[in-house]
């Protein structure tokens, strides 16, 4: 199998469609990105880079940020994690407000809005919040092993200015006695890990721990235990695209999580690591191309987590 012919097919089928979706408006370091951008990186456990288009320019990774957050908030605090947030899909937007009242402010999982408000907040645990963001930073860079990986203050910056429903959240959250450090110190560390910029190359190399049970192979770093790499796979697979999960995992077959500024991190367990990003939306808030792109390479190698790839 030539993953290089397969991403340039790939590639090559989509620049029709380059531009559709919806490109989130809410800051404008968002809405002035080219909508036709897209990007394709896959890296194999033997370190073997495969990339097509974009790939090598830095865009927002938004929510994809919620796994590196989430292995670090497991790695300080294990199981009892779980004790702050859950486990199952919300069958809800990724911002939405009204589980939590049901559920006296615990969130439904890691990855929606409020999931991430709390795990941020077991990040800051014994941290200044500039102590917390410096420390997912440099978790980042190892990950991927790069140390030019940085945040965008001017997205941080407006982040901040204009998060009205996350701060309702976070502040929600606080009044069930479910956040433990200050509203505005944990919604630091929240929009800070959000405007994270990385390229798409950097993101396949920072998930590639996920697809090889927990040890990057290109550093030999063990980062998580084996079983540890399973389940967080289990929670982007049944949550990464919030109310699109199930379509997700339908189309693609693979876990992966997807983030507001069109990218999407998605783990091939046992063979591959694959970041792809176009910054068009479908309704549920995930990359529509970067969608198609996966479900594409799904289909060409075979890939999934349900079946067996044909011979
Ligand atoms: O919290 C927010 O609204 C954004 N900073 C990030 C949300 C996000 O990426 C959701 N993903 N689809």
């Amino acid at each position: 199998m030539d993953l290089q012919e397969i991403i340039d097919d790939i590639y090559l089928a989509l620049q029709p469609r380059l531009g559709e979706g919806k490109v989130a408006d809410y800051i404008p370091q968002l809405a002035h990105v080219d909508p036709r951008k897209f990007g394709m990186a896959i890296i194999d456990l033997d370190g073997r880079i495969y990339k097509a288009g974009d790939c090598d320019e830095p865009f927002s990774i938004q929510s994809v940020s919620k796994v590196f957050t989430l292995t670090l908030a497991l790695g300080k605090h294990g199981e009892t994690t779980w004790n702050r947030v859950g486990r199952e899909p919300s069958g809800s937007a990724f911002n939405s407000i009204v589980q939590l009242e049901h559920e006296s402010g615990k969130p439904r999982n890691p990855f929606i809005n409020a999931g991430a408000i709390a795990v941020s907040d077991l990040v800051l645990a014994g941290h200044t919040p500039k102590e917390a963001i410096a420390e997912i930073v440099r978790f980042v860079q190892y990950l991927a092993d790069d140390p030019s990986i940085t945040i965008d203050p001017e997205v941080a910056r407006s982040e901040t200015a204009t998060g009205f429903r996350n701060f309702a959240l976070a502040n929600f959250m606080k009044s069930f006695g479910r956040l433990e450090h200050p509203v505005e110190h944990v919604l630091g560390v929240y929009f800070h890990q959000c405007a994270l910029a990385m390229t798409c190359t950097q993101l396949a190399r920072s998930g590639l721990f996920l697809a090889a049970n927990g040890k990057n192979p290109l550093t030999g770093h063990t980062v998580v235990s084996s079983q540890r790499a399973r389940r967080i796979n289990a929670l982007m697979l049944t949550c990464g695209h919030y109310d699109g999960s199930g379509d997700f995992a339908y189309h693609v077959g693979l876990p992966g999580k997807s983030g507001v500024g069109g990218g999407i991190l998605a783990v091939a367990p046992g063979r591959a690591s694959v970041a792809v990003w176009s910054p068009g939306l479908n309704d549920n808030g995930n990359s529509l191309i970067g969608s198609l792109a996966l479900e594409m390479l799904a289909n060409r190698t075979g890939w999934s987590v349900f079946g067996a790839p044909a011979a």
